[in-house]
């Protein structure tokens, strides 16, 4: 079981991911808590450069390097951890690459499907969360919890791209989707994750 969290900066899913986490690791669920960009060793080196302040990085570069820790992060964890019955919670995954790279940075949508489907080996999430937010809001959250990198410096206009995009591949795949008031209080948006969680774990008899 594959389950994602997606949504703009500071819309509150990594709060969401540990909570989750906790709940259903107290119901004895064996859960694997991961992100991207990061995930592995090789991962987490190449986030530090993909996110470092100041660097001049053209986005078919950003894209490939995006690609390269995802397909390390799929083979090297998700994999083994799906193969082992685990649940999966995943901070971010292939739809923030649609977002970012696709309707942020303009790149072709086509051809970032054929490398996602190439890294992931056909993997799919089973559940995807969007944490919805303004960008206005999320910036303001961001900004104010640490330091700015290259991504969140990006202007408005870039951020705005972002969360359509995000709510765009939300209306093109409902089923997959479950978008989430991410201006609600964190224990009611836990509430209503929790209740979706428990629902199609059931519905998988997971
Ligand atoms: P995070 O702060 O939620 O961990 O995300 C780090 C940044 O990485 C965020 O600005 C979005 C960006 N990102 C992409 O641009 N493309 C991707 O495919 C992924 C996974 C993240």
């Amino acid at each position: 079981m594959l389950i994602t969290f997606e949504g703009i900066e500071g819309s509150g899913k990594t709060t969401q991911i540990e909570l989750l986490s906790d709940y259903l690791a107290r119901k004895g669920y064996g859960v694997v808590k991961t992100r991207e960009p990061g995930g592995t060793r090789f991962g987490e080196a190449l986030r530090e450069v993909l996110l470092r302040p100041g660097l001049d990085v053209d986005p078919l570069s950003e894209l490939l390097v995006v690609m390269a820790m995802r397909a390390q992060h799929v083979e090297e964890v998700i994999l083994p951890a799906l193969q082992d019955g685990k649940v999966v919670l995943c901070d971010r995954f292939v739809d923030a690459t649609y977002a970012y790279q696709g309707y942020g940075r303009k790149i072709d949508l086509g051809v970032i499907e054929t490398l996602n489907r190439l890294v992931t080996k056909g993997i799919r999430p089973n559940l995807t969360i969007l944490m919805n937010v303004t960008a206005e809001r999320g910036l303001k959250r961001k900004a104010a919890a640490s330091a700015i990198d290259r991504i969140e410096a990006e202007d408005m206009s870039f951020h705005q791209r972002v969360k359509k995009g995000y709510e765009k591949l939300a209306k093109e795949d409902p089923k997959r989707f479950f978008v989430v008031d991410g201006s609600l209080k964190v224990e009611a948006i836990h509430e209503i994750v929790r209740t979706k969680v428990g629902n199609i774990l059931k519905s998988y008899g997971v």
